[in-house]
């Protein structure tokens, strides 16, 4: 979460950190800041709410030195006080991650601090420990630091230098024309260098500018710790490390910043990239089709797992692959990876993440491997961290994904794990041929009279079985993220077993049927729903089902193994429409972030 930009080089640099920081807003908008320094001091603004709210004071700063901040808060309200950049006496910090022994550090601290943030202990704690040289103190702060970060330092002592660290946070150095360049996420180096290096986990690198009088060029310098360390340990037996660098790589169209809504010819970038579903599930399965694969009919079990989203994909897989008769369990990787979990010999990971940034998903495929588990990432980002670190990866197609709640990468990633599922018992691989036409009639659905029921409930149910039991969960997902609506993707069976209770006059009951084994029992469970005065809304192709709906969603009539990856349009439509016939923002969700990279 947050996102960080930095730069050090011969020219102001305010309009770099500003358009860095519109790109990173989708990792988190509830306060920004920058802060830059010369040998005079340290000049900083930051402040409560999106980044739009400090561009006229970067903008109009000329320092050639600073770094700047987009916060989705963690420890501490988000207000203009915990905002970063942090700044103490001679030192300005930015910080993403969590530094877990912050309140033991705190108490050791002369002088208390403003904030209630973890990062402000840390600055602190560099401050203390600086005798002259600023890599020095970070990592010798660093050392007394338990947790995860990537940070930016910067010190009107050294006015000419940034020193930046990470532990389990991405972090990525650029090298462009007039200077060096640091961000959370290649996205905001895009257009501002040409080429990159990704420090290695437990590193520290310092950025520095040339001192016409000392130097020609700019330098890099860094060391690394003992990877995977925890505690603070790792950072003390430091070493240098190669510094290579490689061109920065061709991100797809539409990347951060989004492009003025005007400009899309859509309401909101969700809406935009409901749209873009038949053009992602076209460019997804061209790229199936050139996937590299182990050989997985030898896998004995296999592990499933992601985050939200993510996840809901996982148990459409679970139910496909049980029908295969393919021992499978799914996990959410927040679960899997703090429940002690041993793997079985011969076992597969499949991490399923959209941004391949997600801390939970990404600490799920390290436990794998440090139990030499094969592990294969299915992600939307080639550059990101769990196509890195996965030994094999599959690639959607989605195209940058910048709303919030998830919809195509959603899609495709249904694609690419039914796909895997045929490749796990050496089935043929599904027919995506006529997908691209089947989306374009699913995001054709109505969903008018869906939106006008369900404006003013304040809870709804979202019901299925087996495969349609995933998309209810992600459909249920979707109208609680954007509509704040509370809203439960429940198994249709389960209902009458307690919370069947909830149910009253005008309670909206939403049912997703696809399957048409599940047809019959589905009927019941909306049968004992609407005899105690459940509003029914039905998506279904068949007749039978939305026979039995106050308001029948039809969706296009496809092949059944298909029908999950165009049943959840609807509901996507549904919660974006609802979203904004309530007047809320479905591109910038309270509380959340899109990318979430702390734990
Ligand atoms: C869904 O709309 C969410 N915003 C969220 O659940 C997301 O899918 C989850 O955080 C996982 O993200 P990832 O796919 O990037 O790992």
């Amino acid at each position: 979460m947050c996102g960080i930009v930095g730069y050090t080089g011969k020219s102001p640099c305010g309009g770099f950190l500003y358009e860095g920081l519109k790109r990173l807003e989708y990792r988190g908008y509830d306060s920004a800041g920058a802060a830059f320094c010369t040998t005079e001091g340290i000049f900083c603004q930051k402040k409560r709410g999106k980044v739009q709210n400090v561009r006229s004071f970067c903008l109009r700063r000329r320092e050639t030195t600073g770094i700047a901040h987009t916060r989705w808060a963690t420890h501490g309200k988000p207000n203009d006080l915990n905002a970063h950049p942090h700044v103490f006496g001679h030192f300005a910090l930015v910080h993403n991650g969590i530094v877990e022994n912050a309140e033991a550090l705190r108490s050791q601290l002369l002088t208390p601090c403003r904030s209630e943030t973890d990062s402000e202990v840390l600055l602190h704690t560099i401050a203390a420990c600086y005798e002259g040289d600023l890599l020095q103190a970070v990592r010798n702060a660093l050392t007394q630091c338990s947790g995860s970060w990537a940070i930016a330092v910067i010190s009107d002592y050294h006015p000419e230098e940034i020193v930046c660290a990470r532990r389990q946070s991405p972090l990525v150095v650029g090298k462009g024309k007039n200077g060096i360049f640091v961000a959370s996420d290649v996205y905001a180096l895009h257009g501002l260098c040409e080429q990159i290096f990704l420090p290695p986990e437990d590193s520290l690198v310092r950025l520095r500018r040339p001192a016409a009088e000392r130097e020609e060029a700019e330098r890099i310098e860094g060391i690394a710790g003992d990877t995977g360390v925890t505690g603070g340990a790792g950072i003390a037996g430091v070493e240098a490390f190669d510094m290579q660098l490689s061109p920065l790589p061709v991100l797809p169209q539409a990347m951060p910043p989004m492009p003025p809504i005007q400009s899309i010819g859509h309401r909101t970038h969700m809406e935009a990239e409901i749209e873009e579903i038949p053009r992602a599930v076209s460019d997804t399965a061209r790229s199936l089709a050139q996937a590299n694969l182990p050989d997985l009919p030898k896998v004995q079990a296999v592990f499933a797992t992601g985050c939200g989203t993510a996840f809901h994909a996982c148990v459409a897989f679970r139910y496909r692959m049980q029908r295969y008769g393919k021992p499978i369990i799914a996990e959410q990787a927040g679960e899997l990876r703090s429940g002690c979990v041993r793997f079985p010999k011969n076992s597969l990971l499949v991490a399923v993440t959209q941004s391949g940034e997600t801390a939970d998903t990404l600490a799920a495929i390290r436990l794998a491997k440090s139990q030499n588990v094969q592990t294969l990432v299915i992600t939307n980002v080639r550059h990101s961290s769990a196509a890195r670190e996965a030994d094999f990866a599959l690639f959607t197609e989605a195209g940058t994904e910048t709303a919030v709640a998830a919809t195509k990468s959603f899609n495709c990633q249904l694609m690419a794990l039914y796909f895997l599922a045929a490749k796990c018992v050496g089935r043929p691989v599904p027919d995506f041929t006529d997908l691209p036409s089947l989306c374009e009639a699913a995001v054709e659905a109505d969903v008018t009279q869906a939106v006008k029921k369900l404006y003013k409930k304040r809870g709804m149910f979202c019901l299925g079985q087996n495969a349609d039991y995933a998309i209810a969960r992600e459909g249920a997902l979707k109208i609680k993220e954007i509509c704040y609506l509370f809203s439960e993707g429940y198994p249709a069976a389960e209902l009458k077993h307690g919370s069947l209770s909830l149910i009253e006059s005008g309670f909206p009951v939403l049912a997703i049927v696809t399957q048409k084994s599940a047809l019959k029992k589905m009927k019941n469970t909306l049968r004992e729903a609407k005899s105690r005065g459940a509003t029914t809304l039905v998506l279904s192709q068949y007749r039978e089902a939305l026979a039995e709906a106050d308001v029948p969603v039809l969706l296009p009539m496809a092949e059944e193994d298909l029908m999950p990856i165009l049943a959840v349009i609807p509901l996507q439509k549904i919660a974006v429409e609802l979203c904004l016939k309530k007047k809320l923002s479905p591109d910038y969700p309270r509380n959340l972030a899109k990318s979430v990279t702390v734990e």
